[in-house]
Order: C-alpha cells, then sequence, then structure tokens
C-alpha cells in the first residue's frame, strides 16, 4: 500500500469528522456508526488494518487516524451533552458523584472585613464615611491637631517626610506620610461646618522597623461626632455600643485615663481580652484586658483652629486600629501575617473568620 493512497483516505475521513459537526438526529447517528460503529465503522476498520502497515507507516498514519477518531468522539460528546445534558454524560461513563476540583475564589482579607463591619456600625447611628490624602502637611498631621512645634513624634525618627514643597494653596511647612487619620478631623471640620458625625477609615504610615506588633503601614479609623451639648457621656455610650456590637454584646469595657495632645480629657479604652475573656493570657499579658482605641473631648484649640466655635460646640473623638483589631479578634500573632499577602495564611483565617457566621 503506498503512502500516497493512506493519506487521501485520511483526507476523505477528515472531511467527514468534520462534517459531523453540521449533522443532527438519525443522519448524525447513521454517520456515527459508518465512522466509529464497532464491526464496520471505516475508522474501526482502518484502525483494525494498521497491523498490515509497515512499522513507519503504521506510526505517522495510525498517528493521524487516532487524532481524527479522538476529533470525531470529541465532537459527539460535545453534540450530546449540548442536546441531552447530564444524560449523554452518563451513557459515555462519567462519574457524577466525583468531587469537583476546588478552585480558590479569593475572600475578604481580614483586615478589610473588620474596617467593614467598624464603619457598618457606626453608619448605623448616623455617621457618614469621610476620606482624606496620606500625603500630608505638617499643618494639618501636627500643628492643627494642638501638638507643640517640638513634639517629638515630630522628629524624623517617627515621621516619614517627603522631599518636595507643598502644593499651592497649602499651608507651608514640610510634606509628609500621615502617621495617623486624625488630619482628616481638620479637613472635615473646615469643610463642613458642625453637627458632624464622621468615621475616616484610611492607611497610616511610620517610621517603625517591622516587628510582631509593628509595621511602617497600618490601618486606622477615625471617628469624630462635633455639635452643640456633645458630653463625655456620648462619647461612652456611643464606644461602649461599637463595642457591644462589634465583639459582643456582654463584652465588658473600660476607660483609662490618658493623653493626647487633641483631646482634653483623654482615654483610652480596653476591652475584655477576646481569648481568655479576662482571666489572663500571654495574648492579654495576664491582665484580662486588651486596649483597641484612644479617645477624647475634641481640645477647644483644634476647634478654634478650624474655625468652629469651642463656646458654642463640643465634640469628641476615638482613633481605633483595624490591623490590631483584626490581631485580637482572630488571634493573629504577628501584624507582617496580615501584611504579607501570603495565600495559606489568609485562606486559613479567611475559612475562620466566616465560621458560626
Ligand atoms: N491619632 C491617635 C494615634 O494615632 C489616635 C487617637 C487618639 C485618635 C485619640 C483620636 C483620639 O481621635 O481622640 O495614636
Amino acid at each position: 500500500m503506498s503512502q500516497g493512497r493512506g493519506y487521501a483516505d485520511l483526507d476523505e475521513i477528515a472531511q467527514r469528522v468534520e462534517r459531523l459537526t453540521t449533522l443532527e438526529g438519525k443522519a448524525l447517528e447513521a454517520e456515527e456508526i459508518a465512522l466509529l460503529g464497532r464491526k464496520s465503522g471505516l475508522i474501526t476498520a482502518k484502525l483494525k488494518s494498521l497491523v498490515k502497515l509497515p512499522l513507519e507507516e503504521r506510526r505517522t498514519y495510525g498517528a493521524k487516524l487516532n487524532e481524527l477518531k479522538v476529533k470525531a468522539d470529541s465532537i459527539l460528546v460535545h453534540k450530546r451533552t449540548a442536546t441531552l445534558g447530564v444524560d449523554a454524560l452518563l451513557l459515555r461513563g462519567a462519574d457524577l458523584t466525583m468531587p469537583g476540583r476546588r478552585r480558590w475564589i479569593g475572600a475578604e482579607h481580614p483586615v478589610t472585613k473588620v474596617v467593614d463591619e467598624i464603619v457598618d456600625i457606626f453608619r448605623g447611628i448616623g455617621f457618614a464615611v469621610a476620606l482624606g490624602p496620606e500625603v500630608e502637611t505638617e499643618w494639618y498631621n501636627f500643628l492643627a491637631l494642638n501638638f507643640p512645634a517640638d513634639h517629638p513624634a515630630m522628629d524624623m525618627h517617627d515621621t516619614l517626610y517627603l522631599d518636595a514643597p507643598p502644593a499651592e494653596g497649602e499651608p507651608a511647612g514640610r510634606l509628609l506620610l500621615r502617621t495617623h487619620t486624625s488630619p482628616v478631623q481638620i479637613r472635615t471640620l473646615m469643610e463642613w461646618p458642625p453637627p458632624v458625625r464622621v468615621v475616616i477609615p484610611g492607611m497610616v504610615y511610620r517610621n517603625d522597623a517591622f516587628d510582631p506588633s509593628h509595621s511602617p503601614a497600618f490601618s486606622q479609623i477615625e471617628g469624630l461626632a462635633v455639635d452643640e451639648g456633645i458630653s463625655f457621656v456620648d462619647l461612652k455610650a456611643t464606644l461602649i455600643h461599637f463595642a457591644h456590637r462589634f465583639f459582643d454584646p456582654a463584652t465588658k469595657t473600660r476607660f483609662r485615663p490618658s493623653f493626647f495632645p487633641f483631646t482634653e480629657p483623654s482615654a483610652e479604652m480596653d476591652v475584655e481580652c477576646q481569648l481568655c475573656h479576662g482571666s489572663g493570657c500571654p495574648a492579654c499579658k495576664g491582665t484580662g484586658w486588651m486596649e483597641i482605641l484612644g479617645c477624647g473631648m475634641v481640645h477647644p484649640a483644634v476647634l478654634e483652629n478650624c474655625g468652629v466655635d469651642s463656646e458654642r460646640y463640643t465634640g469628641w473623638a476615638f482613633g481605633m486600629g483595624p490591623h490590631r483589631i483584626a490581631m485580637l479578634r482572630y488571634g493573629i500573632p504577628d501584624i507582617r501575617l496580615l501584611l504579607e499577602g501570603d495565600m495559606r495564611f489568609l485562606e486559613a483565617v479567611a475559612g475562620h473568620a466566616g465560621e458560626g457566621e
């Protein structure tokens, strides 16, 4: 048998295989039998007679013939599944009980989840969301917030300064990466006269080295409420409401006196340790409490710096760190795990974060 004849056969078979795509119903069935029928199908017969060919020819001819058979099979399976669905798959011996391959479809990052939940709780009690720039001037980040001009936080050791002058119309002074979200208090009050109730999520930057509890970039959420007749009672009631919604309605809270230049009086709020529930464990250093935020009554000088009459208006503010809070909530021992994007870790925490919801 000459090679020429063999390949001419293949051309004809190829055309008939191709034509399968256009056939339907009885015509399709008949052509399937004519080509692939076990007894007298053309392709079947040719495959059977391969043994009679010389080795070299058997290889090339056989490979091409097999390719056409696979193609015909796949066209037929495709047509059947399209018209008959599951029955056709079963007919072809598919095991429908076999578990599918699991695809990683992604999940919310634990910090994003924490930020969204916190913001939602405050939106639920009438707070709006405000945002501000990550590149700030010394005035917004420090001076307007009542930091004295020589405050150590302004030192190069803590603050990342940029080597560029402020934009036109901005107050003079060095540009920096904001070290907290508090400058957005100033921007908000300068733009909207009271009453103001806002929460401000965002990233902040400090000249800190990485260690288990520090990172040069982390998130904060600022809160600010300014109106007539606002007192420390409003602050406590709102933040306790927040802790009960975010952690657990029975979570104990406490306020400790503290100091911030932009609030007077100032406090820090602790919640009962979420891991040991107050009995003392390594995560809370045996105290049974975890600090979650700083807060206080807005300093009158801050209100005046924004052109707000501090005789008429009072307000309170708070600042908390969602990275820290995510660590407390999910028992994550090292902040770097929340910043490195290791999918194995994120998958494990995402699974845990979804539990019981
Ligand atoms: N800005 C403070 C910090 O980064 C946190 C803070 C404390 C914000 C008290 C406030 C506040 O609004 O009232 O450490």
